[in-house]
């Protein structure tokens, strides 16, 4: 024996790339768009980043497409607008996508974050904001696209999974990306325990993929 690390709970989690609070420092405040359909946690990660200074960015919109969504509250909460968008009240995904490039415009948006956003993105939204529309995905992309990434992970037996932000291309889940956060697969996770702690990394890495996104564009990082 004689060993301390019994437990097989995680100590600390790997973020690449790993960038100073000094390096992440934005000199001009960026104007976000939050796109979420369910909690929101991400939404109050990015609202909370920006609140203790770690990320100079202003909320501008919160846009939610499913009238129930917990995130709504939590836009009220930030006093964030939030502005519904039900994609049920659209044809097409392309019309969706149109009255939603309407309303970023309508805010003066630089960025577009999909926190939690189920929808896929059209060309639409990708001309309006090229290179500038960003996603968080609970897996260590490529692997695990799509819906039930944590599940996936689960059933694929693979030990150690985490999350992605990624910059978004017409594919699902895919465009380059920006940060990966790695988080073991307990012998004994459910879907839920595991995907709790995906979060705490979604969380501390969202916000730090939204400043090199911005600062990769202006040439201040280059990787
Ligand atoms: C996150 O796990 C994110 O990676 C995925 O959807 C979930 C949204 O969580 N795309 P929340 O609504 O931000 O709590």
């Amino acid at each position: 024996m004689g060993n301390t690390c019994e437990s097989n709970q995680p100590t600390s989690n790997l973020i690449s790339p790993e960038r100073s609070p000094e390096e992440l420092q934005l000199n001009k405040t960026i104007k976000l768009a939050i796109m979420a359909s369910g909690n929101g946690s991400n939404f109050e990660a990015v609202a909370k980043a920006i609140q203790e200074g770690r990320l100079n960015a202003e909320i501008k919109v919160l846009i939610y497409n499913n009238p129930d969504a917990k995130v709504r509250s939590r836009g009220e909460n930030w006093q964030v607008p939030a502005v519904l968008i039900n994609h049920k009240e659209f044809k097409k995904r392309q019309d969706f996508d149109r009255a939603i490039v309407k309303t970023l415009k309508e805010y003066s948006v630089d960025w577009v974050v999909m926190a939690g956003w189920m929808r896929v993105a059209t060309e639409v939204l990708l001309q309006a904001f090229p290179n500038r529309v960003i996603n968080i995905h609970p897996s260590l992309l490529p692997s695990f696209r799509g819906i039930h990434a944590i599940e996936k992970a689960i059933n694929a037996k693979v030990k150690i999974t985490g999350c992605t932000v990624h910059l978004v291309s017409l594919e699902v889940d895919s465009g380059p990306i920006l940060i990966q956060a790695a988080v073991p697969i307990l012998t004994d996770d459910t879907p839920e325990t595991l995907h709790a702690r995906v979060q705490i990394e979604e969380h501390r890495i969202l916000p730090q993929a939204i400043a090199l996104a911005a600062l990769n564009e202006s040439g201040t990082i280059k990787e």
